[in-house]
């Protein structure tokens, strides 16, 4: 076990309320996120849990009637205090979304494209650094170091999302927020995104929505159970699932909603 003491969180959500116009999505969420761990968000369609991970990087600002309540720190800085840089801030917490989205330019633009624009490079031979570096580690060098003018758009789905990964690495995050990043995908991409999630794991700390709780058990530490806006339960994912205390959870972990 950590010892609370110890572990200082790479990401403190206090009181969280989200609305829409009038309709309340999100409703008093607390939870912390250490550096170390991939933390699971389970719970129904609908019941809040891509709304609650949008305000851990702002993207929330980007829908003109969403509204945020509540505190949430960044190594104990307010991400949401007027002086907080966004275009920074989501450079420090990248995010990747349930459908693959390249940008329709080269692979190797997709990943210099945040290095450049965040002024992280100066020559050229520093950027191609960063490039390979950010597609090894995302585990799809092998697989177009010898296509990186190409499309990022016509690789495959699977080889996408990995592009995707490779561009969010590509400014040195500190915190990935994954948005069902397996939805779209086939079972071997899927279980290759996986793999990729435990290999990071460590060096940035890691927040995956998904609909597939076997998917959570296999890659997370812990598990957040969201239902109707509510946080239910936030526990370790073995205990999530073999000895839940909220009978929500029960009730939703043996399919008996959702
Ligand atoms: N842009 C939006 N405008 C209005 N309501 C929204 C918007 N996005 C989500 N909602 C509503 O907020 C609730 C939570 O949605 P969401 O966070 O997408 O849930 P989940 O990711 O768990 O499926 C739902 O009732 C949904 O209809
Ligand atoms: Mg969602």
């Amino acid at each position: 076990m950590r010892d609370p003491l110890v572990t200082t969180p790479k990401i403190t959500a206090r009181n969280v309320s989200v609305y829409y116009g009038a309709t309340r999505a999100i409703d008093d969420v607390s939870i912390d996120v250490t550096q170390d761990e991939v933390v699971a968000f389970i719970g129904p369609s609908g019941c809040g849990k891509s709304t609650f991970l949008r305000t851990l990087n702002r993207m929330n600002d980007t829908v003109p009637s969403a509204r945020v309540e509540g505190e949430i720190y960044l190594d104990g800085e307010d991400i949401y205090a007027p002086s907080m840089d966004v275009v920074q801030l989501r450079a420090r917490v990248g995010m990747v979304f349930q459908k693959p989205n390249p940008f329709p330019k080269s692979i190797y633009e997709n990943v210099a494209y945040g290095p450049r624009i965040h002024g992280l490079t100066h020559a050229k031979g520093e950027l191609d650094d960063i490039v390979e570096g950010s597609l090894r580690r995302a585990g799809l060098w092998d697989e177009v170091k010898d296509r990186l003018t190409d499309s990022g758009t016509a690789l495959s789905g699977g080889q996408q999302q990995r592009l995707c990964i490779a561009r969010a690495i590509a400014v040195d995050p500190e915190v990935i927020l994954m948005d069902e990043p397996c939805s779209a995908l086939d079972p071997i991409a899927t279980a290759k995104i996986e793999e990729l999630i435990h290999e990071l794991k460590g060096r940035y700390a890691i927040v995956i929505v998904t609909h597939n709780m076997q998917q959570a058990a296999r890659v997370s530490q812990r598990t957040a159970f969201f239902h109707l806006g509510h946080l239910v339960e936030f526990g370790a994912t073995s205990d999530i699932f073999t000895n839940p205390r909220a009978e929500r959870t029960k009730d939703y972990i043996t399919g008996r909603y959702g």
